[in-house]
């Protein structure tokens, strides 16, 4: 009987145990989603009341070569990328840029429907080739002069306000075959004579200027690997017929800044109190995630940076090369002189930031690297992995360099705000490059990837980041360098036979996106 009892007892404690833990479960799990509910509504609350500035420039960017064709209209001669593209093999689809997207023609159009979008500021390159097709050797030629005059008139007639460029990798052959442009000192009194001219005839309406695009790209590509003009390396690091893929990428990085110092010197002194203008420079970024958490891949990481960004930066801001450079390249690393130390220092009034890609950094200076595989002390002993356990670090693409990381537009923000103590910021290029599968006019891909950088760059503002701009690359389908044609980063389709431009899905959402901003500053 007692047994009987107890064993009741025993099950009835067992049922209510269950019913306990049943009970304890719910309430949990309701509650973690009540809370969840609240630290997400908390941080659409904070995205909601979040306003860019009113006078937040958005825009789309461009560049001369891969937009304009007319490559030999009006008095412009050939440009260092109208000679490379002519040799075969260099370009994947074989093609060019002697007519692009003919953006030399058609701007007008191309201006309605950027004014259509509501941007209120347009990123384009001027073509020095067109401006001085023979460099200082020659006259300026007044053809490329008219048409960016009209072109800039036309810009700002639909309130839309130019950002320009002066290099973006295009130069005139001229300087290549008769001095090795880059390589030779020499390149600093063109760039500030081109400069000049520059300043000079379009100064009175261009208040921002950049002198380089991506200087860090073209010295790696164009001297390291080999892969763009002048296509110079060493047979290790590409197949190029001569070259030094540790030095001369050195010796070009140079004579880029001190060409950029000369230029914003040049700026400052005759143009800028009267014209009122600023003026910065162009770099192409990747954030760098270390592979591990050991000390060995984080410095690994910052050297990373100092071996691409800050190599062009520290320079035109410190006067100085990042410390991990000289540390590791020592009498290698070209020498500034008294006079370039004294006038290089604060020559930034912005930085444009290029933000798409992200990378694993994975030391090579404590560890053993694979040979072959990167890693070399031209990279600063630090191999840029695209994977990690055989995972990507965000969502590959399709296109080989470019795997979706939104993390890495906020970090690479947050880094330049930290080392250049909040100097303005420009997100002067930011947007999803799709391979050539037809019309694909729903971009689903592009709209979620632009709106989550997006939403990485407010993150970073609200962290303190003085973030001015933001330039979608791109308004429509162009040349894109050594892929040619292959890869689409349009937010308007372009039939490259036609020339017909057709929306996607993306230049609605752009469109209401700064739609939606613009109502809600004008509301602040
Ligand atoms: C940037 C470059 C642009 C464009 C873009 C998309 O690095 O400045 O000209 O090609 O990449 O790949």
């Amino acid at each position: 009987m007692e047994t009987a009892k107890s064993s009741m007892y025993i099950s009835q404690f067992r049922l209510w145990l269950l019913c306990f833990i049943i009970i304890t479960l719910v309430s949990l799990s309701s509650s973690s989603r009540w809370y969840d509910d609240h630290i997400s509504l908390r941080e659409i609350k904070a995205e909601e009341t979040f306003h860019f500035p009113k006078n937040f420039l958005f825009g789309t960017a461009s560049s001369a070569y891969q937009y304009e064709g007319a490559y030999l209209t009006d008095g412009k001669t050939l440009s260092n990328w109208d000679v490379f593209t002519n040799i075969s093999g260099k370009i994947a689809d074989g093609s060019h840029g002697k007519i692009a997207v003919d953006h030399y023609h058609r701007y007008p159009g191309d201006l309605d429907l950027m004014e259509d979008l509501g941007v209120n500021s347009y990123r384009l390159s001027l073509s020095w080739a067109r401006i001085l097709p023979k460099g200082r050797f020659g006259d300026v030629n007044i053809g490329g002069i008219d048409h960016y005059n009209r072109m800039i008139n036309d810009i700002l007639k639909r309130g839309i306000e130019p950002f320009v460029t002066l290099t973006h990798y295009d130069i005139p052959q001229e300087l290549e075959s008769r001095y090795g442009s880059w390589l030779n000192p020499q390149i600093r009194e063109d760039f500030e004579h081109y400069a000049n001219i520059c300043f000079g005839h379009f100064g009175d309406r261009v208040k921002f200027w950049a002198t380089f695009n991506e200087p860090n790209v073209q010295v790696i590509l164009g001297y390291r690997t080999g892969t763009y003009p002048p296509s110079r390396c060493s047979k290790t690091f590409g197949n190029c017929s001569c070259g030094d893929s540790y030095l001369e990428p050195l010796v070009a990085a140079h004579n880029i800044i001190r060409s950029h110092v000369a230029a914003v010197n040049l700026y400052r002194t005759k143009f800028q109190e009267q014209q009122r203008g600023k003026i910065g420079i162009v770099m192409n970024t990747i954030w760098f995630e270390p592979v591990s958490d050991s000390l060995a891949d984080r410095l690994a990481a910052e050297r990373a940076q100092a071996f691409y960004l800050t190599w062009f930066l520290d320079p035109v801001v410190f006067g100085r090369y990042p410390r991990e450079m000289q540390e590791i390249l020592g009498e290698d690393l070209p020498e500034f002189t008294k006079d370039d130390l004294k006038s290089s220092k604060n020559t930034l009034d912005f930085i444009g930031i290029n933000q798409y890609t992200s990378r694993y950094a994975k030391d090579c200076l404590h560890s053993v690297c694979e040979p072959g595989k990167g890693g070399s002390r031209a990279e600063g002993f630090v191999y840029a992995k695209a994977l990690k356990d055989g995972l990507p670090l965000g969502e590959p693409t399709g296109v080989n360099w470019f795997s979706v990381y939104p993390q890495g537009m906020e970090g690479m923000l947050m880094y330049a705000t930290k080392r250049y103590k909040n100097i303005p910021l420009y997100v002067t290029e930011n947007g999803f490059g799709e391979n050539n599968t037809g019309v694909l006019l729903n971009d689903y891909r592009r709209v979620k990837f632009m709106s989550n950088y997006l939403d990485a760059l407010k993150r970073a503002m609200r962290k303190g980041a003085d973030v001015r701009g933001y330039f979608a690359w791109s308004l429509l389908d162009n040349f894109e360098w050594i892929s040619g044609y292959t890869i689409r980063f349009g937010m308007y389709h372009v039939d490259f036979d036609t020339q017909e431009r057709t929306p996607r899905l993306s230049a609605s959402w752009y469109k209401n996106f700064i739609f939606q901003h613009r109502a809600q500053s004008k509301d602040d």
